[in-house]
């Protein structure tokens, strides 16, 4: 009887443990996307592991990492101007091949421009209703913060108020959210605004990361995705730069 209870103790921890076949598509705006040049762009090379990174992985050899995000879009304009469709198309396209579809949202940097927190909440509701409605698991991701610091060395940053409202629309949809937000002001404030610059695209970009900027803040995300869904994902570690994200050190 013990042994029988063991064995399916064993087999309840492998269940809970599996890693299924997954994809990852991401939906956002520059601060994720690929970028137009080779040294610009977001936090998606570094996440899905790219040569331009120099191949530095977040992710499993293999994992289907489809970057969907677009230079300057809102939720509003990346629906109008047809790039929610072709996020929609990558997702079906994955889950077609029964793998689990994590798809990332992250808003915030355009939609500031255009209209209160709540419009941006209202779409990122339907974003989250038609991922799930194909059979996708959106991960919501609170905006990368800007670089930009005080004379008291803390960040500046105005995208909290959209940060927040992407908290509330994952409680209220019940999804994963990845507070980037809050992370990423707390390792640019640790390492200071010198040490944070040099991950800009251009010296006084402060929104925008060049390649080492990617590897950080791709890193991030993938640890905070890793935390999110403990043991689930095809996630490799990197306790090195890990380490320097959590301690504060710059790494380049
Ligand atoms: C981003 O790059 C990946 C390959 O690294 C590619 O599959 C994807 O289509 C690119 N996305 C955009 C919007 O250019
Ligand atoms: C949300 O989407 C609507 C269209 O459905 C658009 O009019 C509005 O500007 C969008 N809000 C933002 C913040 O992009
Ligand atoms: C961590 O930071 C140290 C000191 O800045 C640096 O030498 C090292 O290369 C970093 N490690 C990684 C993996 O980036
Ligand atoms: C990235 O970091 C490496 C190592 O510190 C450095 O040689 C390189 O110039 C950096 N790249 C950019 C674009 O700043």
């Amino acid at each position: 009887m013990p042994r029988f209870f063991n064995a399916l103790l064993l087999f309840f921890a492998c269940v809970a443990t599996r890693q299924l076949p997954t994809s990852f598509v991401l939906v956002g705006d520059s601060t994720t996307a690929n970028g137009t040049t080779p040294n610009s762009g977001g936090w998606g090379n570094g996440f899905c592991g790219s040569t331009i990174t120099g191949n530095i992985a977040s992710l499993a050899a293999g994992t289907p990492c489809i970057n969907t995000a677009h230079n300057g879009a809102t939720t509003g304009t990346f629906v109008a101007n047809g790039f929610w469709d072709i996020s929609l198309a990558a997702i079906r396209g994955e889950v077609a091949k029964a793998r689990r579809t994590l798809v990332t949202i992250q808003f915030g940097h355009n939609d500031q421009k255009v209209a209160p927190p709540e419009s941006m909440a209202v779409n990122l509701t339907s974003m989250v209703q038609q991922i799930r409605s194909i059979g996708g698991e959106p991960v919501l991701v609170t905006s990368l913060a800007r670089r930009t610091f005080n004379a008291n060395g803390a960040v500046t940053d105005t995208l909290g108020p959209w940060a927040a409202a992407t908290i509330l629309v994952a409680q209220q949809e019940r999804t994963h959210v990845l507070d980037l937000h809050k992370s990423s002001i707390a390792y640019v404030e640790a390492i200071g605004p010198d040490s944070a610059h040099i991950l800009n695209r251009l010296p006084d970009d402060n929104t925008h990361l060049n390649v080492n900027g990617t590897t950080v803040f791709g890193r991030m995300v993938a640890d905070l995705m890793s935390a999110s869904f403990f043991g689930q994902l095809p996630i490799i570690p990197n306790p090195g730069l890990t380490f320097n994200i959590t301690h504060g050190i710059p790494s380049f």
